[in-house]
């Protein structure tokens, strides 16, 4: 679709029906006062129900920019809803979409492609998990297939923790996976799009008080210190940088994503120093198809660490509507 004319009528689609509704309230509100002083004047906040399409419609609205998160804004179903209607709209398309929201969907595409993936196994409900995981070398984690935040992953450290733990995962979802748990260094990078080109945002470190970056670490002021850009080797950057864009692009996304990364190094890592020999591998743990937008969220503060600032994002990611397949 290209570049956005000023006077289109805008749908800042947010809020929604997630467990993420606050976190999009946030990120919504943002968006729309960040398109108001770049001039958009008929950009309106639309908080997403079960009259969306009818919002929509009778609304006269020409483009819809996504500042959903979680169910139904950020895992296909807004975005089938939005071809349906032929109305234009930001970043990932269907497909992208619902794969990016599914962990083992998303390992799977990914592992066709190359991008270096955790060693893992997926347990369908009633499926015997002693025996699926026999191959994996402990501690494991388990993980909701779908659930962002850290919710219900357990860190397994013996046999006898695992029932538990996959039980904890699956009372999110009956699809649970089970990764081998490595140490080392958490990073997320953004990916974003400007006329035809994809490219790499600065790389966030994530350095956790607590053993591994849990629900409590990320919700919790200063059980996180964020490093920007990560502290690790210039080649490890290029290398983490090149996999994002890999990672993206294979799954199909569009406009905007951000890649989660653990960088597993066969060297100590040194707090403070150089954290990596250059020989580690980035492993990429998922994709986050509709990245948080607040004051306090990852994306933001990566773009500007590489000279984007909050309106330029917004505004590169508006330019993204229709370009999506
Ligand atoms: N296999 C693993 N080994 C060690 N730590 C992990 C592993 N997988 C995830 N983690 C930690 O948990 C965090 C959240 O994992 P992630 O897969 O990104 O799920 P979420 O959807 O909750 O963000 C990561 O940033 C990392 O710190
Ligand atoms: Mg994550």
């Amino acid at each position: 679709m290209g570049n956005i004319e000023k006077e289109t009528k805008i749908a800042i689609l947010y809020g929604g029906m997630s467990s993420e509704r606050e976190v999009s309230l946030r990120s919504g509100k943002n968006c729309h006062a960040a398109l108001q002083r770049l001039g958009f004047k008929n950009a309106g906040l639309v908080d997403v129900d079960k009259n969306i399409a009818q919002t929509l419609v009778n609304g006269g609205f020409e483009v819809a920019y996504n500042a959903l998160h979680g169910k139904y804004g950020e895992d296909g179903c807004i975005q089938g809803l939005l071809e349906v209607l032929g109305i234009p709209y930001t970043g990932c398309g269907v497909m992208a979409s619902a794969v990016c929201m599914n962990k083992e969907y998303t390992k799977r595409l990914l592992a066709a492609c190359g991008v270096p993936l955790v060693k893992s196994v997926f347990i369908r409900q009633g499926e015997d998990v002693r025996e699926k995981t026999k191959d994996l070398k402990y501690p494991l984690i388990t993980k909701p297939v779908s659930e962002g935040s850290s919710f219900g992953m357990t860190k397994v450290n013996s046999p006898d923790e695992l029932q538990a733990a996959y039980e904890e995962a699956a009372k999110y979802n009956p699809d649970v996976l089970i990764e081998e748990y490595l140490t080392g260094v958490s990073a997320t990078v953004g990916v974003l799009e400007r006329e035809g080109k994809t490219f790499a945002t600065e790389i966030l470190e994530l350095r956790p008080k607590n053993e591994w970056y849990d629900y409590e670490a990320k919700y919790t002021k200063g059980m996180t210190e964020f490093i920007l850009p990560a502290q690790i080797s210039s080649e490890m950057t290029q290398r983490v940088k090149e996999i994002a864009v890999k990672a993206h692009t294979a799954a199909n996304c569009s406009g905007v994503s951000r890649v989660d990364f653990l960088i597993v190094d066969p060297a100590p890592l040194a707090r403070g120093g150089n954290r990596d020999s250059g020989r580690g591998i980035p492993y990429v743990l998922e994709i986050n198809t509709s990245p948080g937008m607040t004051d306090t969220s990852d994306l933001p503060a990566q773009a500007a660490a590489m000279g984007i600032d909050y309106d330029n994002l917004v505004l590169l990611i508006l330019n993204s509507a229709g370009l999506n397949k």
